[in-house]
């Protein structure tokens, strides 16, 4: 049986096809400088041959988790299943499932052992299981470089030789591999070599030209072609595609990617005279919507510092008892706010919002705080601070880091503080999800990669797997705590 993909059109007019069973037997290498439609191309042979045969995408950016939706593919979060990796894949095998393997949010020695983890897993698979499957490796240089680079030299050579067995011996196990590299130049050359076909787009370099004419069995002049192709254009060869070098245009797509590149969209109409105003004046807008939040500089700490308590000077017209009164009543809506069960999954525009009917319902004296103020004292009730018993200098301290922090960090940053303080189990992800606002243990994993990443926090796990969070500015650190993750059967 014969089973044609069509990528796209050729120049002639002529269907551009791919043999899929040729294809799993023979490989496919995909090269184009960035923007060039690699990522649109492997969607487009991905899209077509769902119907035929089981695939496994390595996903680096989580640019193609959306073909879950239509086609059905499991996305694999890497970053919440780092230790089950191997047993995962062996059942991605038993069972037939196609899957995105999604490493978006991990950094890159992470993300290198968790493919080689993942790969080595496909390829261990018992002989029962080597049914053909696609595996699909986008921007694959990360996985395979041709060099060393900054990387940890034990997580290169892992996964440079998970992508070399995966391309030189996976054939025999079912396994057919598809990489896509912006530069051939970056890629491992053994790893490149094992591809019998190609497709190659615009390409600007002239030893990335190179390359690819060496591979193609082009002249080098004609390989100046690679520099003016357009967008979605390739030039493909090989036993699956053709048997002469030809140009094919990649057809649509139905799901979406995630990346792409910007779109210019048509600029509002003029504001004559009054752009000026728009930008150095408060618009209505700005007290209901999200005001930018930068983070906050030293400055603006010391700034703070010097502000704190007590609060700046308080119009004249306010009594000193109508102020502490204010001062009551606001933190009880706030603790009224924070019992409802909803409240730390709304956005914190409409959390606001219902902050000022009940001030007004309330009748609480003077201007109603503004929204970074209530977002920043938000956060703090959230962080749920209680009848716990610490320093109330140790709490300062820690508010005075987390206003450090970028503001959609601190309500996290207060809550494990909050922990470490009480000598507590390390926040779950749904408990870290909850003050951060989403009802996604995914999202509040990468939060916290994120914080660590930047040195915000430093996250260990005991010998159970329980998570331990440092705090680095402060140097207290949590009792461990389970992460929560779904338990893997
Ligand atoms: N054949 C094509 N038809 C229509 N749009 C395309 C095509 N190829 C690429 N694009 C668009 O161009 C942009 C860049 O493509 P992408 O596949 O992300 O490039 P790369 O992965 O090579 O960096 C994306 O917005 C994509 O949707
Ligand atoms: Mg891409």
């Amino acid at each position: 049986m014969t089973i044609s993909i069509e990528l796209g059109a050729k120049a002639n007019g002529q269907r551009g096809v791919v043999d899929l069973e040729e294809l799993l037997a023979t490989r496919l290498l995909v090269q184009g400088n960035s923007g060039s439609g690699k990522s649109h191309l492997l969607r487009r042979l991905l899209e077509q041959s769902a119907p035929w045969v089981q695939q496994c995408v390595i996903d680096p950016e989580g640019d193609f988790v959306t073909l879950a939706d239509q086609f059905g593919h499991v996305v694999v979060d890497a970053a919440s299943c780092e230790r089950d990796l191997a047993t995962i894949a062996d059942r991605v095998r038993r069972h037939r499932v196609s899957v995105v393997f999604n490493l978006e949010g991990l950094e890159v020695d992470r993300q290198m052992r968790a493919a080689a983890l993942f790969l080595n897993g496909l390829f261990e698979a018992e002989r029962d299981f080597w049914y053909p499957m696609l595996v699909v490796v986008d921007e694959a240089q990360l996985f395979a470089p041709a060099a060393a680079s900054d990387a940890d030299e034990e997580a290169r050579r892992q996964s440079l030789a998970a992508m070399t067995n995966l391309m030189c011996r996976g054939r025999k196990r079912g396994l057919a591999g598809v990489i896509a590299t912006q530069r051939l130049a970056k890629l491992a050359k053994n790893v490149a070599a094992e591809a019998s076909n190609f497709l190659m787009g615009r390409t600007f370099l002239d030893i990335d030209m190179a390359r690819a004419a060496d591979l193609l069995g082009m002249e080098r002049r004609q390989a100046e072609t690679f520099r003016n192709l357009d967008r979605g254009h390739f030039v493909s060869l090989g036993p699956a595609i053709g048997r002469k070098p030809e140009t094919v245009r990649i057809g649509p797509v139905q799901t979406e990617g995630r990346g792409g590149s910007p779109k210019l969209t048509p600029l509002p109409e003029t504001h004559g005279d009054d752009a000026a105003g728009l930008i150095f004046r408060r618009g209505p807008e700005e007290t209901q919507a999200r005001a930018p939040a930068p983070a906050a500089s030293v400055t603006d700490v010391l700034a703070q510092l010097a502000q704190a308590r007590p609060e700046p000077a308080v119009p004249a017209r306010i009594d000193l008892f109508a102020d502490a009164d204010r001062d009551a009543a606001i933190a009880g809506i706030m603790t009224e706010m924070m019992a409802e069960p909803d409240a730390g999954f709304q956005p914190i525009s409409l959390l606001y919002q219902d902050f000022l009917v009940r001030c007004r319902i309330a009748r609480v004296p003077g201007e109603p705080i503004d929204l970074p103020r209530f977002r920043k004292e938000f956060a703090i009730a959230k962080a749920d601070l209680g009848e716990v018993g610490f320093a109330s200098a140790d709490w300062d301290q820690a508010t005075l880091v987390a206003a450090s922090l970028p503001e959609d960090v601190r309500g996290v940053f207060l809550l494990i503080a909050k922990a470490a303080l009480s000598k507590a189990p390390c926040p779950s992800d749904g408990e870290i999800a909850k003050a951060y606002g989403t009802r996604s243990t995914g999202r509040a994993r990468r939060l916290l990669t994120y914080m660590e990443e930047r040195g915000f926090i430093a996250c260990a796990s005991d010998l159970r797997g329980n998570r331990i969070v440092m705090l680095p500015d402060v140097g207290w650190q949590t009792a461990p705590g389970p992460v929560d993750m779904a338990p893997v059967n």
